[in-house]
């Protein structure tokens, strides 16, 4: 049978977890884009409309995340016909959540469901970093974890390159997003071009920690190695409001570590328990709120499912 229309949702993920910058992500439940996509008999990618976005991303499938994963993802399958897509934002544009990758996870996922799903979410990471690479570049801390779910480490841009790790049960992230937009490409002229030898050793160090700890289901021991990043954070920090105070506050209320969430400015504090969290939460919103600056708090487990397809016809 001939499908005609096919729905995909994607959530939002922390790239980064702390330490491992570019190489670690992880998969949240909630928000998440949805994207329609609709066969069309010509070639190529139309894009019909953007809800959600407040009319600021581009319409043209070439530079827009989903649109660009959804071409990919024809070019792959080589086939002679084209899709329209509706893409639905439900998330902030530039605020660390993966905003660019949960449209690029879900229009390679919605195009792949369109003509029989021949492809697997591992198979799709390279369609959905061609997306991510039109917004923000080639890196697939984001489009890895969105489609897979889980806790990965990517050390390239194909199914290959991609390990699933342990995922820690008990975790539940408290995230804040402040009202300011941190654009991926501003965030990674912040970082600086060399790394000394030291600094080489204790990251490589943080992250050999943090997936160990994953392994051991230690979540102090996974707090830790997320706090150890001295190279990434203190680059970005002064692109990020109020964090040291976010920190202070996340932790007096019981969180065990917080990390910029990808490139910022959400902040993520990780907590063992809902009821943690909850209070964890309220802390983050009490910072922003006391200081006059708008932000939106989250709470979300690690989802384990990542993108999925919606609905077929
Ligand atoms: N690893 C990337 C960064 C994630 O921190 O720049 C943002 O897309």
């Amino acid at each position: 049978m001939t499908l005609t229309r096919a729905e995909a949702f994607a959530p939002a993920t922390m790239a980064n977890v702390g330490c491992g910058f570019d190489i670690l992500g992880l998969c949240l439940e909630a928000p998440g884009d949805r994207v329609v996509a609709v066969r069309r008999p010509e070639q190529g990618v139309v894009i019909a409309a953007v809800h959600g976005d407040g009319g600021k991303l581009t319409r043209d499938p070439i530079k827009n995340s989903a649109g660009a994963a959804a071409k990919a993802v024809l070019d792959t399958l080589g086939v002679s016909e084209g899709v329209v897509l509706t893409i639905y934002k439900d998330m902030p544009l530039a605020s660390g959540l993966g905003s660019s990758s949960a449209s690029a996870a879900a229009g390679a996922l919605a195009v792949n469901a369109l003509f029989g799903s021949p492809l697997s979410k591992a198979e799709l990471i390279p369609a959905a970093v061609m997306g991510e690479a039109a917004v923000s570049g080639f890196h697939a801390d984001n489009v890895a974890p969105c489609l897979l779910g889980g806790v990965v480490l990517i050390s390239g841009t194909t199914a290959e390159t991609v390990q699933a790790l342990p995922v820690p049960e008990r975790a539940v992230f408290a995230l804040v997003t402040p009202h300011v937009a941190v654009p991926t490409a501003l965030a990674r002229a912040a970082l600086p071009k060399d790394i000394p030898m030291k600094q080489m050793i204790h990251m490589t160090a943080a992250v050999g920690r943090l997936v160990a700890a994953l392994y051991r289901d230690d979540l102090m021991g996974l707090a830790e190695a997320m706090e150890a990043d001295v190279i990434v954070e203190p680059a970005r920090k002064h692109l990020m409001p109020y964090l040291d105070e976010a920190r202070a506050a996340a932790k007096a209320a019981g969180a065990l570590a917080l990390c910029i969430s990808g490139a910022g400015p959400t902040l993520g504090a990780l907590c063992d328990s809902a009821e943690v969290a909850a209070r964890v939460e309220l802390a983050l919103a009490g910072v922003y709120a006391e200081r006059g600056m708008d932000a939106t708090t989250r709470i979300s487990r690690i989802s384990r499912d990542g993108a999925r397809v919606l609905s077929t016809e």
